[in-house]
């Protein structure tokens, strides 16, 4: 089985409730049924792992590395998660970046991501969208 990897990190549980003016009203439940309609077709399924802790994500990646690839919304650890940046540096498969808010019209602290030089591309500011287009992209970045 060809699973995709799906990586959200602090506060990206309680999508749906949360501040949705910025976030939208998708919950990660849905986000992660769009993401694996997106895919279906192609076989692949979705791993899915969420935690407001860095350690969780950084395990689920060290026993994913037979994953397809990944997409990582990093939350907040996008400012300083440099645990989780070296264990995505030894990710072994293509992975993207995705923020649901256009974090470079948002404040001074969320224009640095440590993660971001590391990944094959990044998405931001397109809601629910970027998440799928993320799955469209993995999907022709892997298969071809
Ligand atoms: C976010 C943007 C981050 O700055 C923030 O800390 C989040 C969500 C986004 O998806 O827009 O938790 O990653």
């Amino acid at each position: 089985m060809r699973e995709l990897l799906l990586v959200n990190g602090p506060n990206l549980g309680i999508l749906g409730h949360r501040e949705v003016s910025v976030y939208g009203t998708d919950t990660l439940a849905d986000i992660e049924k769009a993401v694996a309609k997106e895919v279906a077709d192609r076989g692949w399924t979705v791993r899915s792992v969420q935690s407001n802790s860095e350690g969780p994500l950084i395990d689920e990646l060290e026993d994913s590395y037979d994953t397809v690839g990944a997409i990582v919304n990093p939350g907040a650890l996008m400012i300083a998660g440099w645990s989780l940046r070296d264990a995505l540096a030894n990710y072994p498969q293509p992975w993207i970046e995705v923020h649901l808010s256009n974090v470079w019209a948002r404040q001074q602290f969320r224009h640095e991501s440590v993660i971001a030089p590391l990944a094959s591309g990044v998405i931001v500011g397109l809601g629910a969208r970027g998440y799928r287009l993320a799955a469209q992209t993995l999907l022709e970045i892997v298969e071809d």
